[in-house]
């Protein structure tokens, strides 16, 4: 799938950041960009996405054959639409493992891989504690509506599940959360580092339950890759 977007000179605005950020990617000043001037490339649906996806995972690549059967079967499970197929219901994965093991980084890359395939694809990604700090209730926010975007998203990456401190109010979150995606049969990538048993005790027997139907379980092993590579950030 390819963005229909006009370039212009110094476009303003967060579209236009990311959009300025392809341009001097491909050594593009966005400052000399002609106006009008037909792209030399279209801009795809993957160079779009990249200002959303963290710099670390920017060019994941997943590699677990799970992984890529998930993002095969879910790119052809896909709903046909003018911009392209739309995600549809379908599985979800529960990728678990130790520290370190690349979980975020294939759950990253399930994600590019659909784009790159060309799925329309809405999708929202988290890690638990940033969703406990977002829809902590405060003056002047709306944070039902935050949960319900997170909720009905098409497919939703939540990263870290289990990591943060639990206490009531989280695990009656978790289960809202987990129980729409459950009954919609909305596509989620979940990681933690938690054993089942583990998960169980931290989120509850009713999310473990949902989760343990509607995911398949994705096991990343070997050692912590932070700490087998020269540190360069
Ligand atoms: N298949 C891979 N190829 C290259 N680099 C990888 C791969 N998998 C992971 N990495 C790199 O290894 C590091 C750890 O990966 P990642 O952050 O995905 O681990 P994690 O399992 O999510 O860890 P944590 O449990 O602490 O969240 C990152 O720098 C990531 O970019
Ligand atoms: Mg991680």
């Amino acid at each position: 799938m390819t963005a229909t977007l006009t370039r212009e000179p110094q476009h303003v605005g967060p579209l236009a950041t990311r959009l300025n950020g392809i341009l001097a990617s491909r050594g593009i000043d966005p400052a000399t960009a002609i106006a009008g001037e037909p792209p030399t490339e279209p801009v795809t649906a993957l160079e779009l996405a990249d200002g959303r996806i963290p710099a670390r995972y920017r060019r994941a690549l997943a590699s677990h054959p799970q992984i890529t059967a998930w993002a095969e079967q879910t790119a052809e499970a896909g709903r046909p639409g003018p911009g392209g197929p739309g995600i549809a219901e379908g599985r979800s994965l529960l990728i678990t493992g130790p520290t370190g093991t690349g979980k975020t980084h294939q759950a990253y890359g399930a994600i590019r891989a659909l784009l790159g395939r060309g799925v329309r694809l809405r999708w929202e990604g988290t890690t638990t504690a940033d969703l406990y700090a977002r829809l902590r209730p405060r003056a002047g926010h709306d944070t039902e509506r935050d949960l319900q975007t997170l909720a009905r998203s098409p497919l939703l990456l939540l990263d870290d599940l289990g990591a943060a401190k639990a206490s009531e109010w989280t695990e009656e979150l978790t289960y809202r959360l987990i129980n729409h995606r459950y009954e919609h049969l909305l596509p989620t990538l979940i990681t933690t580092n938690l054993p089942t048993r583990e998960l169980r005790d931290a989120l509850g027997d009713r999310v473990a339950s949902r989760l343990a139907e509607m995911t398949e379980r994705v096991i990343l092993t070997g050692p912590d890759r932070r700490r087998r590579t020269a540190p360069s950030a």
